[in-house]
């Protein structure tokens, strides 16, 4: 069954809103869930979250290192678990950002950064990718504060949107990719149906 769900798409295409109603949606259906952020949701997370958001500059591999780093302590303390006891896990982003941010958009090449996420991962990856599109300039629009890699401007968020559409592409059966500038509750039945809740 699919339970490990994680949200996408660049900055400002509304992650947060479209996970907070999938909750109350899945809780209506008497699932536990377990949201997380990335990077973020444990204490290394966090701490290494202000260094890659706030911090001083870092180098493109140094910064996809500490993505990576990050993620393989939220699997083990929280993901895995949570999958382990029968709870979804609603993801505000996961591996597939540091494929588009750090592969596509720094150039890193989606491949190396797909390996070296690996074995901190340990097999574990979303079972569904809901890509919420939305354009650059649009994503730039809704923020109120671009955090420093969302600050990077529109031709990095192009690179970005292009990589996130690529993955898409490559993987059809896990990605639900959903129009970001249709009306909430459209986007949310939308990915309600990615979802493929039973019952
Ligand atoms: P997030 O807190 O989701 O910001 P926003 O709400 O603006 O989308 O994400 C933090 C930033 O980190 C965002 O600019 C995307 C970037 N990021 C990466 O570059 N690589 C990654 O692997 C992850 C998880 C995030």
């Amino acid at each position: 069954m699919n339970r490990y769900i994680a949200l996408e798409g660049i900055d400002g295409a509304g992650k947060t809103s479209v996970s907070t109603a999938l909750a109350l949606l899945l809780e209506e259906a008497g699932h536990e869930v377990v949201r997380v952020r990335e990077p973020g949701g444990t204490a290394v997370g966090e701490g290494l979250r202000k260094i890659l958001l706030d911090g001083p500059p870092v180098t493109s591999w140094a910064e996809a290192l500490m993505f990576a780093a990050a993620r393989a302590q939220l699997v083990v303390e929280v993901i895995r678990p949570a999958l382990d006891r029968g709870a979804w896990v609603l993801s505000d982003r996961s591996v597939y950002s540091s494929l588009a941010y750090q592969g596509a958009g720094r150039g890193l090449g989606m491949d190396r950064v797909r390996r070296i996420n690996q074995p901190g991962l340990r097999g574990t990856w979303p079972d569904v990718v809901v890509l919420l599109s939305v354009s650059p300039a649009e994503g730039l629009a809704r923020q109120a504060r671009p955090d420093r890699i969302g600050a990077q401007g529109v031709p990095f968020l192009r690179a970005v949107a292009e990589g996130f559409a690529r993955l898409a592409d490559e993987e059809p059966g896990r990605f639900a990719v959903i129009d970001a500038g249709c009306p909430m509750e459209q986007v949310v039945a939308g990915a309600w149906d990615a979802l493929g809740v039973p019952g």
